[in-house]
């Protein structure tokens, strides 16, 4: 069975414009997929925590040594992980703010970019280990760049930020 997360990064939560356009594959998909699963992750209805030192020391402190709050931390990356690898199909809605991706979307790269586990550092740079998953980017960002060098064709700044991320992470 086919399994698809769409991941919502609209502060607008589903009534974005990237949400939107997320939907419009995902009703596509459904129907091409009547067995398949759907899940849906919005980060504005479950905002992400900053990644802390106290985080980043509970990833790098081996697991039998770590206390019962660091295995906390863990466990709340170590599921957003498990989501994205049951996950054959991501659907992402982009939103752009303030130039760039949103912060709790970065925050989100945070918990789920893990040396080792999520992707490994080659001498080529990072290699992803989220295998065979297909990802479709939903982009949304005001009207400012319309009919200038920057709009068409070219990626916008988020977007860039997005997919440096999903290549990372994602073989
Ligand atoms: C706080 C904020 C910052 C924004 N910054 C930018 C920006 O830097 N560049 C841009 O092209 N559009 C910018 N926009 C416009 C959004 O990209 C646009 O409204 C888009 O539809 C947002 O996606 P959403 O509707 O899925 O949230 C900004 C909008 C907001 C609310």
């Amino acid at each position: 069975m086919k399994n698809l997360l769409q991941i919502n990064a609209s502060l607008f939560a589903a009534g974005g414009q990237s949400s939107k356009l997320g939907n419009a594959m995902v009703e596509a998909w459904r129907k091409a997929h009547p067995h398949g699963e759907v899940s849906v992750l919005d980060l504005a209805q479950n905002p992400m925590p900053h990644l802390t030192a106290e985080r980043l020391q509970a990833f790098l402190t081996p697991a039998e040594q770590r206390t019962r709050t660091q295995r906390d931390i863990v466990a709340f990356s170590d599921s957003l992980i498990e989501q994205l690898r049951a996950a054959d199909v991501i659907v992402l809605g982009l939103p752009m703010y303030n130039f760039g991706i949103p912060s709790t979307l970065k925050a989100y790269f945070d918990h789920v970019a893990r040396a080792g586990i999520t992707f490994r550092y080659t001498p080529n740079g990072p290699q992803g280990l989220l295998l065979d998953k297909k990802v479709y980017v939903f982009a949304a960002r005001g009207g400012n760049y319309a009919g200038t060098p920057l709009d068409e064709g070219k990626r916008d700044a988020a977007l860039t930020q997005a997919l440096a991320r999903i290549e990372a992470l994602a073989a």
